[in-house]
């Protein structure tokens, strides 16, 4: 199982390293652009194999995609974070030009790859992938929702004074402040809903929380997060190379499910060897449709920015 990292930044190396601790696959790849930089990240995360206890072998290359020929699986973590006070969308500018070339060049090594895009904004730029490459939808996956449901779980966590093992959760929608749709009521803590244990308010505080995760660590960090995004783009990975058939929120191009066509957003999908195996019909009330309906509205928003 071959994996190439195209962005050998904060998200991008955090992610090797959560993938090779997870000894899982064979080989993977950091490509950057900035010069010897992969290779420094490659050679720093290799002297970990012996103290962590792995065998992965993690090599870093500048701009030589030769050397991502074969890759199952490409991530893009490549592009700018935004700084404290941005949001997401105003990264487009830069981000959308670099992941339109960082994709066709993928693709030319390794035209059968499964690519997991992470640059934001992260919903727009899946849908650039689908728009400008000849990849099947199922294969072109956008990581957030299983990101921002790792930080709903922990808010949940927090709120019910429970342990995170014993809360789950979901995240849907656009991966923005204002697009998340935390399913508060399909919440559980050990399969009892939460709404047993935590006022509407107290939910509605924890779903708020939720969907300014990103900023809130950005206004902590001065750029944006690395350590969660990095095990979440790390389970992605991990459930299609091990063909695991687990659910995540994931982005993908919707054809008429949740009543949206012709974008990506977060729904759950079943991820296995072939990526996207399945959208998952999740029951929604109306209220949270209405949400979703919202939510689309605000990706294709900047979806009419990109020019393609
Ligand atoms: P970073 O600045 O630490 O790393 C980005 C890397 O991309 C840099 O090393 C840079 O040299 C490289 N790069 C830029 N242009 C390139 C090109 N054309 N080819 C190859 N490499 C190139 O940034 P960080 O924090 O790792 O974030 C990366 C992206 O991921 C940002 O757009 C950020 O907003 C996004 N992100 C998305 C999340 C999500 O849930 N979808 C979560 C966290 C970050």
């Amino acid at each position: 199982m071959k994996i190439t990292i195209v962005g050998a930044g904060a998200v991008g190396a955090s992610c090797a390293e959560y993938i090779a601790i997870k000894n899982f696959a064979s080989e993977v790849v950091l490509l950057d652009i900035k010069e010897g930089y992969a290779e420094g990240k490659a050679m720093d995360l290799m002297q970990c194999a012996s103290l962590n206890g792995f065998d992965t072998k993690i090599t870093g290359v500048t701009s030589d995609y030769s050397k991502t020929a074969g890759s199952d699986i490409a991530v893009i973590t490549s592009g700018i974070p935004r700084k404290p006070g941005m949001t997401r969308e105003e990264l487009i500018g830069i981000n959308a030009g670099i992941v339109k070339t960082v994709s066709a060049s993928l693709i030319e090594h390794s035209p059968n790859v499964i690519m997991i895009v992470v640059s934001n904004p992260m919903d727009t730029m899946t849908y650039l992938v689908h728009k400008t490459t000849d990849l099947p939808k199922n294969r072109i996956i956008g990581m957030g929702g299983a990101l921002d449901s790792a930080r709903f779980k922990y808010r949940l966590a927090e709120a019910l004074e429970a342990p995170i093992s014993d809360v789950d959760g979901m995240v849907l929608g656009g991966h923005s402040d204002k697009g998340m749709v935390p399913l508060t009521s399909h919440a559980t803590r050990n399969s009892i809903k939460v709404s047993e244990f935590l006022s509407e308010d107290r939910l509605n505080q924890v779903a708020e929380d939720t969907k300014v995760g990103g900023a809130t660590l950005t206004g902590l960090l001065g750029t944006s997060a690395w350590y969660a995004p990095g095990a979440a783009v790390s389970g992605l990975v991990q459930a299609i190379a091990c063909d695991q058939k687990k659910i995540f929120p994931c982005s993908t191009y919707l054809e008429g499910e949740y009543g949206l066509n012709g974008l990506c957003i977060g729904v759950p999908v079943i991820l296995g060897k072939d990526g996207i195996e399945k959208i998952v019909d999740v029951p929604l009330s109306d209220a949270e449709m209405a949400k979703m309906q919202e939510s689309a509205e605000g990706v294709q928003k900047t979806n009419d920015l990109l020019e393609l």
